[in-house]
């Protein structure tokens, strides 16, 4: 039913998808969907790679592919020790790749997890769609509006199926508050706060010898080349050290910082309660610091941040501000209120609860509306309780319908985290119109374009689109 409602939707939209992304042949040969994981660094080690491997029956990880060759080799292990415990298998063979356009040609793969840093996310996956794999994408979507729009089309066209890192909407306390406003269960919304977290000043500008392990011209990929190598730029070179938050995350023009690392998840949440899946904010302003890279430090991005996003013709304020805590606060018309945020679904306001009165993750200005719907005809928010598994069923099912953070609500979502970007590095107001996806602020437009460098480029998924216009 899921499945034919997306085709009749996107043939109503008047676009003719290709049934499914050219995967028809060959895909799943063995039963499961064999999947290479591209970037095998934090998230993928930490995160990705052991949440999904454990589904044995449904899914099978054949390839790794990373451009540094010790994390490369490190996950190669990493996934054969996992089917050696798992499964019982005595010589379990996972595939290397040290150029992901190489895995990508490997027609017995039919999905790829994508956990490379944000500056990445648009090339290699339009090249992966372009390749007929189905995809995982660590948020944010993409760094740029207009990648975002790339993406967002190619996939939409092929009928990938896409799930995005922002697994906060497969989590119950999410949903269930996103679905109440939804409802109207607080009235109309008239303010959202947004807790989204500070980055710290720190890193080395000083140059260092590129690891020999370390292609880091491709690591730069579509950026200044003449960036000089420092590990602080990049990621820990001790395995030990696999886990901790590489330098790259708060350095422009590799990660934005707080207002797309963090926004991925909560800006996404406000977006989704707001019921804002396929449209955005008219404007935003606000004011921003910036990093001291004083005495030789390196990282850029903004600190402190109080922004002021305008939905609804302005009865929305979506107060977006490492002020609050983290976590998404809904404000209904007459003050109620409800709160969300990650952890065990405890009500604070349950009196028997030890820890009432505290931010938890799931709070409410009278516990009567927390109260679940009876309304039959109520909008039902998309649930899934594993955001993981929920993608491996949808490449399964082949229906890029059903995933919680599909393409088309992904890149919305990561809009609204560039427009933060764009007005906290203009100092401007943004101003936004949201249905013809264009920005109507001058000193803005330059921010919009997608990273581009020599042969690091989208112009296959340009091509693709002119050529099936
Ligand atoms: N969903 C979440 O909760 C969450 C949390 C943190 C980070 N993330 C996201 O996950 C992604 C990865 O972050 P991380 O912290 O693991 O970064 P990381 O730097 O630790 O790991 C990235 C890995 O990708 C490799 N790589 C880079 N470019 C590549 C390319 N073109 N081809 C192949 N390999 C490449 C690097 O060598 C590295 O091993 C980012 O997009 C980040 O924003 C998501």
């Amino acid at each position: 039913m899921q499945r034919r409602g997306f085709l009749k939707g996107v043939l109503a939209a008047g676009a003719a998808p290709m049934l499914f992304n050219g995967c028809v042949r060959g895909f799943m040969a063995n039963g499961k969907v064999n999947i290479g994981v591209v970037g095998f660094g934090r998230i993928a080690h930490s995160m990705d790679v052991p949440l999904t491997i454990k589904y044995l029956d449904k899914c099978r990880f054949t390839a790794v592919c990373d451009l540094d060759s010790l994390r490369l080799d490190f996950g190669k292990r990493y996934i054969e020790g996992k089917y050696r415990n798992l499964a019982g298998e005595k010589d379990p063979v996972v595939k290397t790749f040290s150029c992901y356009r190489d895995m990508l040609a490997d027609k017995s793969i039919d999905a790829v997890m994508l956990c490379i840093p944000d500056h990445w996310h648009a090339i290699v996956a339009t090249d992966a769609i372009l390749a007929g794999k189905h995809i995982w994408l660590q948020k944010p979507f993409t760094q740029t509006i207009e990648e975002g729009r790339i993406l967002r089309d190619l996939a939409v066209r092929r009928g990938t199926v896409m799930q995005v890192g922002s697994w906060q909407r497969s989590t119950k306390q999410f949903a269930q508050v996103c679905e109440l406003v939804q409802n109207g269960r607080i009235g109309d919304v008239v303010r959202v706060e947004v807790g989204c977290g500070l980055d710290k000043e720190g890193g080395s500008s000083a140059r260092e010898e590129v690891p020999a392990n370390l292609n880091y011209d491709l690591w730069l990929g579509p950026t200044d080349p003449t960036a000089p190598y420092n590990e602080t730029r990049v990621h820990s070179q001790n395995l030990k050290k696999i886990d901790s938050r590489p330098g790259w995350i708060q350095l422009e023009p590799y990660g934005w910082g707080m207002i797309t690392n963090w926004g991925a998840h909560q800006i996404d949440i406000a977006q989704w309660g707001l019921g804002k899946d396929d449209s955005g904010p008219e404007s935003v302003e606000g004011t921003c610091e910036w990093m001291s890279t004083a005495g030789g430090k390196l990282w850029n991005v903004h600190t402190k941040y109080d922004l002021h996003y305008s939905y609804n013709g302005g009865k929305t304020d979506v107060n977006v501000s490492d002020r609050y805590p983290m976590g998404i606060k809904f404000i209904g018309e007459k003050g109620d209120w409800l709160y969300c945020m990650r952890g065990e679904s405890v009500t604070a306001s349950d009196p028997k609860d030890a820890k009432a009165g505290q931010m938890l993750p799931l709070m409410a200005s009278d516990k009567k509306l927390l109260e679940p719907i009876t309304d039959p005809s109520a909008v039902r928010v998309h649930t899934s309780n594993n955001h993981w598994l929920d993608w491996i069923d949808a490449v399964r099912a082949e229906d890029p319908s059903v995933t919680a953070t599909n393409a088309s609500a992904a890149q919305r979502s990561a809009t609204a985290c560039s427009l933060g970007h764009m007005c906290m590095k203009t100092g401007k107001k943004i101003v936004w119109d949201a249905k013809d996806e264009k920005c109507l602020t001058p000193e803005a437009l330059p921010l919009m374009k997608p990273f581009a460098r020599g042969k690091f480029n989208l112009d296959r998924a340009y091509e693709w689109l002119k050529k099936n216009a």
